[in-house]
């Protein structure tokens, strides 16, 4: 399987280049694109028209654009790690997935969809509890709150129908039985860091979970792309590859 890096010069772009060159599951580096392009890339996907099975973009969601537009022009599948995509992006992306497979989860780890799960069988059992979540993440990351975070507040959602996910408390006053918090924190080099925390007034629950390694997010990356590659057209999630 060959794929094109889309972001290659970030931290998780090189990421990803030294999983696939290091696998030995049959996948190869087709093409690093990038906006700043590393030696021997492409300054842009439309640059790039030699083979290829596969894009990973692991580059920013103002590229969604063109980075579906080159993969519906070629009939590519692709895996969108970026985060932070607008209404816009997000239709833009289920269009799409109607003619091409999509892979697209504001978190690649396994751990996560895990945390997800269980952060909504709790929100389930205590259905009155309040529920808050702290994200942490590196001092270089650029959305706010991470994508994880949301997609997290959305599972909790499934459960809590009427909840409203209020990003950074600010006001005074008290929060409302249907608030889910949100709130980030920036500091040093985190890879990131997930709290949900779970209180009905005389117990807290707390499921945390920590990335250690950004070798967490590339490898799931990868394991998306070879899960992709065998899927007709549609929008897939780690829910998707794990059930
Ligand atoms: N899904 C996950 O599990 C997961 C994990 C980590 C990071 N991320 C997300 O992946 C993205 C990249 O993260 P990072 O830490 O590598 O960031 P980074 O800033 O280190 O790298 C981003 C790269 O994309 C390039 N780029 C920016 N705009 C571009 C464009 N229009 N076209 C082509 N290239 C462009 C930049 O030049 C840069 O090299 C972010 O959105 C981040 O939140 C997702």
């Amino acid at each position: 399987m060959n794929i094109i890096i889309h972001g290659a010069a970030g931290r998780m772009g090189k990421m990803m280049e030294e999983k696939i060159r290091s696998s030995t599951q049959g996948a190869a580096v087709a093409a690093l694109v990038d906006a700043n392009p590393p030696a021997g890339g492409f300054a842009s996907l439309e640059a790039y028209t030699g083979p290829a099975d596969m894009v990973v973009d692991f580059s920013n969601h103002a590229a969604t654009k063109s980075l579906l537009d080159y993969c519906l022009g070629r009939n590519l599948p692709v895996v969108i790690a970026t985060t932070g995509h607008t209404g816009e992006e997000k239709e833009l992306i289920g269009e799409a997935s109607k003619q091409i497979p999509v892979f697209y989860s504001a978190n690649m780890s396994v751990g996560i969809a895990v945390l997800a799960d269980l952060a909504k069988r709790a929100a389930a059992a205590f259905p009155a509890a309040d529920i808050e979540i702290v994200e942490i993440h590196h001092n270089q990351k650029l959305d706010v709150p991470s994508g994880t975070a949301l997609m997290l507040g959305e599972s909790l959602r499934e459960v809590r129908p009427g909840a409203v996910l209020l990003v950074g408390r600010h006001e005074n006053g008290k929060r409302t039985a249907k608030e889910i918090g949100v709130h980030s924190l920036r500091l040093g080099n985190e890879v990131g860091i997930h709290e949900i925390m779970i209180s009905t007034g005389s117990e807290t629950l707390t499921l945390r979970h920590q990335a250690v390694s950004r070798a967490l997010f590339a490898d799931g990356a990868l394991a998306a792309a070879e899960f992709l590659r065998h899927q007709p057209p549609g929008l897939y999630s780690m829910r998707d590859m794990l059930t």
